[in-house]
């Protein structure tokens, strides 16, 4: 059993203790939260975890990553594997948010002028933001030398979705029926907000690109 304890104060810390092989116990506490997650098995599979584990202590959200990543089924090599799950995640988090709002348009009856507007630039700033991870996806994906301007190219399109999702909360800032439909909305526009942020934190971690 592995016992891994992640603590966020401002920065996060990760002991490790080993206890006895095939058995994973993580423990994540925050200021708020604490999550126990046991997983059983053999050792080759808590590599993916392991793997999870410390990809996401290097972002802000360490919880919503563990939670989005660790049910993959998919082999994880390596860092640029779990990026790659975690901008994969995020695009499906997205779709359904993109699903969402669009029945909520089309379900709500009597829109003011300003919340069909509202509605509308947040569907755009979703599929705005699909564009930008296809384009992350396929940089990842490419092979490249160690190249700085090459990384930072990555992390200038990762950083414009996170501003993609302020952008789509501000449009319903207006007056009372925007308010409400925000109230609607939040919960779901901050898992993909946090779900980018995570994977920019992936991405400024990468060695290379
Ligand atoms: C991400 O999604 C693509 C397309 O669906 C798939 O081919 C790829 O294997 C996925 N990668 C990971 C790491 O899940
Ligand atoms: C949106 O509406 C369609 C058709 O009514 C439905 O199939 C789908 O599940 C809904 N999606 C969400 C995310 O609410
Ligand atoms: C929507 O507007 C119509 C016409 O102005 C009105 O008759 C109806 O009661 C309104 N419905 C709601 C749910 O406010
Ligand atoms: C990646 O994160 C680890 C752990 O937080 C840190 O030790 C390392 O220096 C980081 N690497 C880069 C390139 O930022």
């Amino acid at each position: 059993m592995h016992l891994f304890k992640i603590t966020l104060l401002k920065q996060v810390v990760v002991e490790m203790n080993s206890i006895a092989l095939g058995r994973l116990l993580l423990l994540v506490v925050t200021n708020s939260l604490l999550v126990v997650v046991v997983v059983h098995g053999r050792t080759s599979s808590n590599v993916n975890h392991a793997l999870i584990i410390s990809s996401c202590a290097t972002t802000l959200y360490p919880n919503t990553c563990y939670s989005t990543l660790s049910t993959t089924t998919s082999y994880l090599a390596t860092k640029n594997d779990v990026i790659q799950l975690a901008i994969n995640k995020t695009k499906d988090t997205l779709q359904n948010n993109f699903h969402t709002i669009n029945n909520l348009t089309a379900s709500t009856p009597n829109l003011t002028k300003r919340a069909k507007i509202a509605l509308h630039d947040c569907l755009q700033m979703i599929a705005a933001t699909l564009e930008r991870l296809n384009m992350v996806m396929q940089a990842l994906r490419t092979t490249h030398p160690a190249s700085n301007n090459y990384k930072s190219l990555v992390i200038t399109l990762m950083s414009t979705t996170i501003t993609n999702k302020e952008t789509c909360l501000d449009g319903f800032s207006h007056d009372a029926p925007c308010k409400r439909l925000r109230k609607s909305i939040i919960t779901g526009q901050n898992h993909w907000g946090q779900m980018c942020s995570n994977a920019l934190a992936m991405i400024k971690n990468m060695t290379t690109v």
